[in-house]
């Protein structure tokens, strides 16, 4: 890495060399995408100013873009070329600060493009795209492989994805055509069945990209690494050692100026259908017969197949839904999920879930999962902690401490990304004195490439280990049904902004005489 923290790599070497070509950050091989043209619908949008341009920039700055690649952003607001790049470089300002560099901006802006666009028009994907992406291919030289990038709301997700393939343009005649389709894919079973069934009328599932960024986080990637490239963990990763495990997806923002969608999506769909269910699937999986997307995507499906029904009467002993009130997070008061801009008074969305789910498999028969997820909550927290059985045997009853701890391992996701092994030591000078003690592993130095980064890349490689397939999602919202199906009916726990979130949840945990790790 140079001095502002960013990665050093060589030079590209000439694209037209054949086959794969790799880059190496550190001491990793990563592969560098064929030439080709990113398509983003809703560039004028959030997701592509906080997220897609920035993660873009950095890749192309660090050499891992093909030279022969365009960017071309199209939104409804009228705007040219010059006025997205000049935005654009605001956005890239704002969200890299302190690493902005004038020379690689130059070369990077030179490759993004804008069109004004009109989604539910037919013609501004035949005539209009029709004439722009020939000339882009034909001045970048990309051989007329794309990527259609649908960063738009959720709403307007079909309309595009039906003028693309009505216009021809998910047709891979000259190249790859892939659709890479932001979350929440549907807002229910139904609605993601009618998606997947209408992207899949004019795309095959291979030149799908459904996106959980999740999944893409060096962290939850590490988690097959963990559990499969290391030989001492996995024999006992199974309900004769394992007495629970917890998932934790804790955040301390609120909902920030996305009250519109958040209204009508709530904790369930925003988190717990993609990333909260991804991160269940990856640390309860059985081995995948090899390490491709299909095969570990097979084993994620069986694994949300297994998930115990929840029972619709008894529903309230299995998860806790709520919504925060008034407090303070960081020092600072903030207003009620009801007082925020944009959310009804009476607003019975919730903000937070906490859901105690079983697996009924051999190795997971009645081991409890407890899974919780809120906004404005007492700290940023993401972990899977992994509670083992407490000793056998109590050989040393009269500790001065209490109880022997269990050991727990915990998988930190962010932030402190890292894994922490907890094991009892005898403290020196004492006859009989534990104390649970730390085996820590931190990443050293923060992550390679961001999460965006690798969902980019992946995309255009066309590797869809990082994406979520068709089965998964459909499998998630279904087991979900019961919850979303509750929301509105059921009173909703009330916990307090910048606390450890509603007292229900506490009792959740407590009636099978555990606890939340603290956030
Ligand atoms: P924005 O509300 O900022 O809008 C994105 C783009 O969609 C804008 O270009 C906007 O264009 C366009 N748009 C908005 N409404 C319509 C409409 N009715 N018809 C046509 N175009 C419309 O959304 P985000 O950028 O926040 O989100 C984009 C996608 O990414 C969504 O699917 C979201 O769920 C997902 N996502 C976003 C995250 C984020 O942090 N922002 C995080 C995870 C996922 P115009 O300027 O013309 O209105
Ligand atoms: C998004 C949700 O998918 O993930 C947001 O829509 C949430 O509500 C975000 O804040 C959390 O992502 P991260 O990467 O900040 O943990």
């Amino acid at each position: 890495m140079d001095q502002r923290g960013e990665i050093v790599v060589e030079r590209p070497p000439d694209e037209a060399v054949a086959g794969p070509r790799y880059r190496r950050l550190e001491t990793c091989e990563i592969e560098v995408p064929n030439p080709a043209g990113l398509i983003i619908f809703g560039a004028s949008g959030d997701l592509t100013r906080r997220k897609l341009i920035p993660s873009l920039f950095r890749l192309s700055r660090n050499g891992m873009l093909p030279e022969r690649f365009f960017i071309l952003g199209t939104s409804r607001v009228s705007m040219t070329t010059e006025q997205f790049r000049a935005a654009m470089e605001e956005a890239v300002q704002a969200a890299l600060p302190g690493a902005f560099d004038r020379q690689a901006w130059d070369a990077f802006a030179g490759h993004l493009y804008y069109s004004t666009f009109d989604y539910g028009d037919p013609l501004a994907y035949t005539a209009g795209l029709g004439a722009i992406l020939p000339r882009l291919e034909s001045r970048h030289q990309t051989g007329g492989n794309r990527i259609f990038y649908l960063a738009i709301p959720p709403t307007v997700f079909e309309d595009v994805i039906h003028n693309l393939g009505a216009a021809g343009l998910s047709r891979e005649d000259r190249g790859c055509s892939h659709v890479v389709i932001e979350k929440p894919f549907g807002h229910d079973l139904a609605s993601a069945r009618r998606l997947n069934r209408l992207v899949h009328s004019f795309y095959k599932e291979d030149q799908i990209f459904r996106i959980d960024h999740y999944l893409a986080k060096e962290t939850v990637q590490n988690i097959l690494m963990f559990r499969f490239a290391n030989s001492i963990f996995e024999p006992l990763w199974n309900r004769r050692y394992i007495d629970h495990v917890q998932i934790s997806a804790a955040e301390s923002i609120g909902i920030e100026h996305r009250a519109g969608y958040y209204e009508e999506a709530g904790v369930v769909r925003d988190m717990f259908q993609n990333h909260v269910f991804q991160l269940l699937c990856l640390t309860a999986l059985e081995p995948p017969a090899e390490f491709t997307a299909d095969r570990v995507q097979d084993e994620k499906a069986k694994v949300l197949r297994s998930l115990r029904r929840f029972p619709r009467e008894t529903l309230a002993e299995h998860v806790v839904l709520g919504q925060y009130s008034e407090g303070a997070v960081d020092g600072r008061d903030v207003p009620a999920y009801r007082r925020e801009e944009g959310v009804a008074a009476g607003s019975t969305t919730p903000t937070y879930a906490a859901m105690r789910v079983f697996i009924d498999t051999w190795r997971w028969q009645d081991v409890p999962f407890y899974l919780r997820s809120g906004k404005r909550l007492a700290g940023r927290k993401t972990e899977i902690s992994v509670h083992f059985k407490e000793v056998p045997h109590a050989l040393f009853p009269d500790t001065v401490t209490g109880p022997i701890e269990p050991n727990t391992i915990v998988l930190k996701i962010q932030p402190d990304e890292g894994m922490s092994l907890t094991f009892q030591t005898k403290q020196p000078g004492t006859k009989v004195c534990l104390e649970p003690v730390p085996m820590t592993y931190s990443y050293p130095r923060g992550v390679l490439l961001d999460a965006y980064e690798w969902v980019l890349l992946d995309c255009i490689l066309g590797d869809h280990m990082l994406f979520t397939r068709e089965d998964s999602v459909e499998l998630a919202w279904s087991a979900l049904t019961p919850v979303l199906e509750s929301a509105g009916q059921a009173p909703l726990a009330s916990y307090a902004a910048g606390s450890q979130g509603p007292s229900e949840a506490t009792r959740l945990i407590g009636r099978d005489g555990r606890a939340w790790r603290p956030l």
